[in-house]
């Protein structure tokens, strides 16, 4: 059984199919149909809900975190411990919301489709800042398509909303509502299953080694942004789930002089400021990794898990030196990241054996990431490239350079490497391990970008990490191209 504050309802759910989204749990089963489906790919935010969790801050204070979600991506065991809230919650006793008022202050609805999606996205804004600038607001929103309004009247609602922020019906309910998640709190390994199928959803990393080595077919779930998709888009059945996103084990960063350990568990928001402060342009990357919705639920697990060549984090993980730590049974092994990938889709990970956490030495001072896509935010790379030099008196003594889109896994530029390590760091030593990139990758071309285009970014990148670090004034570093 799983349980979970619907709003305040407390709903106990013992036999709901585990491949069930929020999405249709919402519409099909309560006939809530405020919330709407646009493309059930996490690409529009017509679905968009709040999920609301139970949090210590800084301070040791017990508070609930809103997060937006995009609820067609989210299966309804995830829920299990926590409060959702979808757009029918936000008027209370007849009084529209401050962030739907906005929206109708401003004329930010036509026809209305993606309304529900940007007021759910408003709402979390409005809960999780004081007073956003319009970074954060364009951040919050970027996840949310519209085709009819234009954003710019969202943009001043977004701002209303923020700036003038009456307390609403969560606010004064806050205490009970910490009580009521209290009393949910899970304490042992939960289920959800119809038939055959079934989701569990253990809370240590021993119960999730003996739940996969018990059921070594099952598919692990973290964030559900990947695996989802195989539901929702190739109407696929998965019938035995593992959640890992329960376990606060799998959750945790630390930090150590040397090192940081991340779990594999961790949410990408929650991967952000600790990346972000040890590498700049790991934050950067960060911020255009898909969206808000997607970063929220989606884990650094989750996207080395997927063993996609175009996963944006592996590049820059694997040319800063990263590890993961596998787990299987109560052995531990830990495995540098680029041992990890084989082939396309294949990776070293056997039976039964799960990421546990992910290790990402400190202190690369020279290390760059660049991202080409066709959009800005939620877009997936054409070309990731990831460069970490170190260098002696000019002379370059250690190299890792490091690709995603350019072949069949994320890989290290090893004949680009070569050139490079021993050799001055000036404009004719890039030129000769730009000609060395050829050697190293003989892409693929397809809708993202043809094979000419990619080989061309890759070796453009590492002329621009040349320029900018001879010209550190110049950063344009996260890099979009139309
Ligand atoms: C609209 C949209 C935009 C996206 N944009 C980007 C983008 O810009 N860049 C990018 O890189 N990706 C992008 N993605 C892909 C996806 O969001 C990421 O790969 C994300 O990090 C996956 O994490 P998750 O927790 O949701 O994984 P899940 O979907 O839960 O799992 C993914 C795979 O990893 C496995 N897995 C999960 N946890 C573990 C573990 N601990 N050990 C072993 N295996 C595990 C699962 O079994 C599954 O096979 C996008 C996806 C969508 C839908
Ligand atoms: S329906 Fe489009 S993001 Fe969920
Ligand atoms: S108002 Fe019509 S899609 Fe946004």
């Amino acid at each position: 059984m799983i349980q979970f504050l619907l709003n305040q309802e407390l709903r106990s759910e013992h036999a709901l199919d585990p491949n069930l989204t929020v999405l249709n749990y919402l519409r099909e089963h309560l006939g809530k149909s405020g919330t709407k489906e646009g493309c059930a790919s996490g690409d529009c935010g017509a679905c968009t809900v709040v999920v609301g969790e139970l949090h210590t801050d800084a301070q040791g204070a017990e508070q609930i975190r809103y997060r937006s979600l995009n609820s067609c991506l989210t299966f309804v065991s995830s829920l299990h411990g926590k409060q959702l809230i979808s757009v029918e919650d936000l008027k209370h006793q007849g009084q529209l919301h401050s962030v739907q008022q906005a929206m109708v202050e401003c004329h930010g609805s036509q026809c209305g489709f993606c309304t529900p999606g940007f007021v759910m996205s408003l709402f979390a804004l409005q809960k999780n800042s004081d007073a956003p600038d319009s970074q954060k607001a364009h951040e919050a929103l970027a996840g949310n398509l519209c085709r009819c309004t234009g954003y710019r009247p969202i943009l001043a609602a977004a701002e209303q909303a923020c700036c003038n922020k009456p307390a609403d019906q969560f606010d004064s309910r806050q205490a009970e509502t910490i009580a009521r998640l209290k009393a949910i709190a899970p304490t042992q390994t939960a289920e959800l299953n119809s038939g055959d199928k079934r989701c569990l959803v253990p809370l240590t990393v021993a119960d999730l080694a003996d739940l996969y080595d018990a059921y070594p077919q099952a598919r692990l779930l973290a964030g559900g942004t990947d695996l989802a998709l195989e539901v929702t888009q190739f109407h696929r059945t998965l019938p035995v789930m593992i959640y890992v996103g329960n376990i606060e084990e799998m959750k945790c960063i630390e930090s150590f002089d040397d090192r940081l350990e991340i779990g594999a568990a961790t949410a990408l928001s929650d991967c952000y400021s600790a990346l972000h402060h040890e590498y700049p342009d790991f934050g950067e990357l960060l911020h255009r990794f898909a969206s808000l919705q997607i970063r929220n639920q989606g884990t650094l697990g989750g996207n080395i898990g997927n063993a996609s060549p175009i996963g944006d984090s592996p590049p820059l993980l694997i040319a800063l030196g990263a590890q993961i730590v596998l787990c299987k049974g109560e052995t531990r092994r830990t495995l540098a990241l680029e041992d990890y990938f084989i082939d396309y889709r294949v990776t070293a990970r056997q039976d039964s054996e799960f990421i546990e956490k992910i290790i990402v030495p400190k202190g690369h001072t020279l290390f760059r990431a660049y991202k080409v896509s066709k959009r800005l935010d939620d877009d997936i790379s054409a070309v990731c490239a990831a460069f970490n030099l170190k260098l002696d008196n000019g002379v370059i003594s250690q190299a890792r350079v490091a690709f995603g889109g350019m072949a069949a896994t994320p890989k290290r530029a090893k004949s680009c490497e070569a050139v490079l390590v021993g050799a001055t760091w000036n404009a004719a030593t890039v030129e000769k391990a730009c000609a060395a990139l050829a050697e190293d990758f003989t892409p693929l071309s397809d809708f993202r970008a043809s094979k000419e285009y990619r080989l061309l970014s890759a070796q453009n990148l590492l002329r621009k990490y040349f320029i900018e670090l001879q010209t550190p004034h110049i950063e344009t570093r996260v890099t979009a191209y139309v």
